[in-house]
């Protein structure tokens, strides 16, 4: 946990228009900068940074926030990833909460070894360019290979002169210390003297990189022909290094996966070179090791798809496709291509066009479940009893999908390939369903329903979403300006969205319900009420109560793009319609459906009160009924 004065003094000092500069070309428009969104591809540009607000705002995709959240949209950091990023940037030291001295003891270990990898990685790349030996084998080796300059030094590919102890001589001659080599595994110590080795001596250098980029280990793929030592090397497990956890090509490969919404998955490094080369960037490779949950979860962070492609040769797709219902258990959604025999995805994308090789990879490709049903339906024609075995198989993996919906269409069209009945399949599937302790296939789950029911109070999710929506549209865009139009007249006024939002709650005394945004709604009220000034995300984003520190970052980092409300039917829009519209449309919601509820609760006080009373719950009913029609006239308007 870093402390809350770290995160204050970062968000301090960093500049929203330097951090955004880094990775996007920004250009001067007036006391804003401009540029083409790096979230879309487009012609003219919409993406905005405000220096004065310390915002940017991606028109074409609706995102906007700060530099941490610029860090996390763009780079896919998480929240301590994009802090720790700003930190280095601009040499603020982190503080962490709960340090242990072993705590602090292991950080700097860690440290110590990316210092070393990353002088390693940079040494490596300096022999292969630069060093005589390195350029007649090394560079004559990816020149042979195709491997283009830009593959090169994106990859950042290095070479090892196949000499005893070159590097570590040069890594100690600068001051590097031998413990961290051998940590790293970069050397090889012998308890003898100085007779280390260079575990990588003859190699071609694949550094692998994290999912932030630093340099995790090592790939080493040697270049004369021997028969005797393994065609592959990697870095051994160090403290950095855990080649489960690791996807090679992650780093290079995550905007492009966002972009595509689809992770190829290859066999090895060259593969993943040569896909980037041939223009499809959203390759990576998991080196040798059947797929792990850790590793599903990084491609998680940017895609729920993922294809699978398998070499020709491929002596494992069997086992591999056992391995695939773990992916299907973190809901992603599989698909794999089969190479034929002897072809694999280096060579193939290297023998056509971008378009040719994009088209290939989606025509050819094939659903996991139904790719295994054709597999093992082939493997057991004319064997019942193996039959009965492989449609097990078959039905076990359905029964990993979360969508009930997916299922049945999984189950059909396994049925009509293995020729049984529909009936048998969704039986066994129920019974693999109740012993994973999940719900029976065909029925949805009903505990949202149930728990409304018995807590009547409880906020409806509609409810509950509006909220959070409203505050999340506060603290990201609450100082837009927006022009409203008062329903019925000519007139429209100026104004921004949180003062809109203040003033519409207020008037009629509406108080959130959750309580922590409860609490970030009124300090905005109140500072806007006592300041005249408009509180935004950053600075509930570094509250000293962490628990609004908490849900603001989760508000303004939620992952719910904005048009997504639609399928959660909190709201409806017309495709183009402006951002603040879209916001303010969820104000009306909200206001509408607290009227609603207040309404009931007006109509229960009609019953067993005085005539007094009852006169005032009656005058109370009609206006709140005459607000509920303003409202409805504002929504029809707007929808
Ligand atoms: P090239 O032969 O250079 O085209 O490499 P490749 O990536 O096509 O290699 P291959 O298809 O033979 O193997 C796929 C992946 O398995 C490699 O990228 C390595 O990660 C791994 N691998 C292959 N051979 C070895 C080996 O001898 N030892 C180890 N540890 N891993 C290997
Ligand atoms: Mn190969």
């Amino acid at each position: 946990m870093i402390t809350q004065e770290t995160i204050a003094e970062i968000f301090a000092v960093a500049r929203v228009e330097e951090v955004v500069g880094e990775f996007v070309r920004l250009k001067k428009s007036g006391r804003n900068f401009k540029a083409l969104s790096p979230f879309s591809d487009e012609k003219t540009p919409s993406f905005v940074v405000s220096p004065a607000k310390q915002i940017w705002k991606d028109f074409s995709s609706g995102k906007g926030g700060n530099a941490v959240t610029f860090l996390m949209e763009h780079e896919h950091y998480s929240y301590p990833e994009a802090l720790r990023y700003l930190a280095e940037k601009y040499g603020v030291e982190i503080r962490e909460e709960r340090q242990t001295p072993e705590r602090v003891q292991r950080a700097s270990e860690r440290e110590s070894l990316y210092i070393v990898t990353d002088f390693a990685k940079g040494y490596f790349q300096k022999v292969l360019t630069e060093n005589p030996k390195g350029r007649a084998v090394g560079l004559a080796y990816c020149k042979a290979r195709g491997f283009s300059a830009a593959a090169i030094g994106g990859f950042e590919l290095g070479y090892c002169l196949d000499e005893r102890s070159a590097f570590t001589v040069a890594a100690l001659e600068r001051g590097y210390r031998l413990e961290f080599l051998a940590q790293t595994g970069l050397t090889i110590t012998r308890e003898s003297g100085d007779a280390h080795l260079d575990r990588f001596r003859g190699r071609l250098i694949f550094p692998i990189h994290s999912f932030s980029g630093r340099t995790l280990g090592f790939g080493g793929r040697i270049l004369k022909s021997d028969g005797e030592l393994p065609k592959y090397i990697n870095s051994p497990q160090s403290v950095i290094y855990n080649k489960s956890e690791t996807l090679y090509g992650i780093f290079q490969s995550k905007r492009e996966i966002v972009k595509r919404d689809n992770c190829y998955l290859v066999e090895g490094y060259t593969d993943v070179i040569s896909l980037h080369q041939s223009g499809v960037k959203n390759a990576v490779a998991s080196l040798g090791t059947s797929l792990t949950v850790a590793q599903i979860r990084l491609i998680k962070r940017l895609t729920q798809n993922l294809t699978i492609l398998f070499d020709g040769d491929s002596a494992g797709v069997k086992a591999a496709l056992r391995g695939l219902d773990l992916v299907l258990e973190q809901g992603m959604n599989v698909r794999v291509l089969l190479f034929p025999a002897g072809r694999d995805p280096d060579a193939f994308a290297r023998s056509c066009s971008t378009d040719a090789l994009r088209e290939f990879l989606q025509r050819e490709s094939e659903d996991f479940i139904r790719f295994k049903a054709r597999l093992k339906a082939a493997e057991a024609q004319g064997d019942p009893l193996k039959k009965a075995a492989v449609v097990g198989d078959v039905v076990r993996s359905i029964a990993k999908v979360d969508d009930f919906i997916k299922r049945e269409l999984y189950i059909r069209e396994s049925a009509a390939i293995f020729q049984v009945s529909e009936q048998a399949l969704f039986s066994q599937l129920n019974r693999y369903l109740q012993r994973d302790g999940r719900e029976a296939a065909g029925r949805p789950k009903r505990k949202a329903f149930e728990v409304l029911q018995s807590e009547p109070r409880e906020m409806r999710p509609h409810e509950a979403e509006l909220e959070r929506a409203l505050l999340r549209a506060m603290l990201l865009y609450g100082t837009e300006e927006i022009a409203i139009k008062i329903p019925g007249e000519s007139e429209s006024y100026e104004t921004t969205l949180a003062e809109e939002a203040i003033q519409l709650l207020v008037e009629d005394a509406i108080t959130l319900q959750h309580p922590v945004l409860r609490k970030i709604f009124e300090e905005i009220r109140r500072h806007w009420e006592s300041r005249d000034e408009l509180l935004s995300g950053a600075h509930f984003a570094v509250h000293p109560d962490p628990e609004v520190a908490a849900m603001a970052a989760d508000l303004m980092l939620e992952e719910q793009p904005l048009h997504d409300w639609k399928r959660m039917g909190v709201y409806v829009a017309r495709p183009g319609t402006r951002l603040s519209r879209e916001l303010l449309d969820t104000i009306f919601r909200y206001k509408r459906q607290f009227l609603e509820r207040q309404l009931k609760t007006l109509a229960q006080g009609l019953k067993a009160q005085g005539e007094s009373e009852r006169t005032a719950a009656i005058r109370e009913i009609m206006n709140t009924k005459r607000l509920m029609v303003v409202l409805d006239k504002f929504l029809t308007r707007v929808v």
